[in-house]
């Protein structure tokens, strides 16, 4: 068994290392800009539907899977049910994503990296409000920048996974969670006073559901699932780290409250700026790096260091979810069987040959003339480990659950054993697990995939 010998000592450490894995680019780069494409407060409103009915619902099943087997996903599966050990390709369908996730989470966070060192160094004030646009276009095409910033990131991230469950991800997480909230919140004060703000807060919270289409629908509860981090087995991982006496329910609900409302409070902290400085809040995935930095310029003296804040704030949510993503795959060989820092080393330097591909996917850059259907590397990765794999793992993982494995052994998992009531049980078990999540993962899928 994974648990105790080497995995969190708290429930608190549970929280906050898992909380640390969902909180990421999910929530402060991708989640605005989605509400932004997809009807404001209607995207909003269908996102907590997701969030809570479908996303927490997988979050407890993968806690349960990881905590009742003590395995890393591919074991998983058919250590729960021996009969059919062919169920091990839902852990390694999830290893393939968590493996294509990272390489772009790397690339994104070494922009995010090499932005806050602009942030810095001065670089960044020292543009004009028209400039930044053709900075940034002139940063991601640049042969040595991104990945110089990757490395660098892949390395923190390194040296964390080195320093093992307790030492290493559960004291980095236990320190970086707090900053994040003071730094998300100092960012929605300074955000909210600005005039004209209210704007920004009228485009977010102001439900338009024209623009609720199915293709929008299947792309939120994608980032749903991305955003906690499950339909790819990252959190049967943390399951398996989770103490026998913590109560998974509890928990899970923590992770998820912190997930949503970091989410909500960086689209506060974003889009009042973005009104108040005059520009485009429908900015897409570069609203981050081209507009954010006008709207900086745009606060006066104290602007750089607010973007200093966000930028640092970025990096390090950026960092707790690129940790985890290591870990998983680190957690997974070692399973396996290989030494576990040869397998947090190798995992690197693959992804570090997989993120420089995609690094250099942008006009300009080396690989910018592979497009596949259209789409550069970058996007098609983008499109696959946002909308499409998370909903597909997610369903074969539910469905296991669900229809596979005994529900004396969940029940179990979740009383701890006849400790804990769960009087909720049957709610959860025959409406949510086995009709409710995967009618609805099936439904967006299909309708997502074809319409
Ligand atoms: N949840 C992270 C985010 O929102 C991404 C992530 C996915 C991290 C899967 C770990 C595993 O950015």
């Amino acid at each position: 068994m994974a648990n105790n010998k080497t995995g969190f000592t708290s429930s608190f450490g549970v929280v906050m290392a898992a909380a640390g894995s969902a909180v990421g680019l999910g929530n402060i780069w991708r989640f605005p800009y989605i509400c932004g494409q997809y009807g404001g407060a209607a995207c909003l409103f269908v996102y907590l539907l997701f969030v809570f009915l479908i996303g927490m619902v997988l979050l407890m099943t993968e806690f349960v899977i990881g905590r009742c087997s003590g395995h890393a996903p591919e074991k998983a599966f058919p250590a729960l049910y021996p009969k059919r050990p062919s169920w091990k390709l839902v852990g390694l369908f999830g290893m393939f994503t968590c493996f294509l996730i990272l390489a772009i989470y790397l690339v994104i966070s070494g922009w995010t990296l090499g932005y806050f060192w602009e942030s810095v160094t001065g670089t960044l004030s020292s543009i004009a409000n028209d400039g930044f646009k053709g900075h940034f276009e002139a940063f991601v095409a640049s042969p040595w920048k991104p990945v110089v910033f990757l490395v660098v990131f892949l390395a923190f991230t390194l040296l964390v996974i080195l320093g093992g469950v307790q030492k290493g991800i559960e004291k980095v997480s236990k320190l970086l969670m707090p900053i994040l909230l003071v730094l998300v919140l100092l960012l929605c004060v300074r955000s909210l006073t600005l005039p004209g703000a209210s704007k920004g807060l009228d485009y977010l919270f102001h439900p338009d559901f024209s623009q609720l289409t199915w293709k929008g629908i299947l792309a939120i509860l994608g980032q749903a699932l991305f955003s906690l981090s499950v339909g790819m087995g990252a959190m049967i991982v943390y399951g398996s780290y989770i103490p026998r006496d913590s109560n998974i329910l509890k928990t899970a609900t923590w992770i998820t409250v912190c997930d949503v409302s970091i989410a909500v409070l960086a689209g506060i902290a974003i889009f009042p700026a973005v009104f108040a400085a005059g520009q485009d809040p429908a900015g897409g995935p570069g609203l981050v790096y081209q507009v954010l930095p006008v709207v900086f310029n745009s606060m006066g003296t104290f602007g750089q260091i607010f973007a200093i804040l966000f930028f640092l704030l970025l990096s390090l949510a950026a960092l707790t979810s690129a940790i985890s993503l290591l870990e998983t795959l680190t957690a997974w060989l070692s399973d396996r069987g290989m030494n576990r820092k040869l397998a947090a080393v190798l995992v690197s330097v693959a992804e570090a040959a997989l993120g420089v591909f995609v690094a250099y996917s942008f006009s300009g850059g080396m690989l910018s003339h592979f497009t596949p259907g259209g789409m550069n590397l970058f996007d098609w990765v983008d499109k696959l480990t946002g909308a499409y794999l998370p909903p597909i793992g997610a369903l074969l993982t539910v469905l296991f659950f669900g229809w596979v494995m005994k529900k004396e052994d969940i029940y179990d998992e979740l009383s701890n054993h006849g400790v804990l009531k769960v009087s909720w049980f049957k709610v959860f078990y025959h409406i949510l697990v086995r009709f409710v999540a995967p009618a609805a993962l099936i439904i967006s899928l299909v309708a997502g995939i074809f319409t």
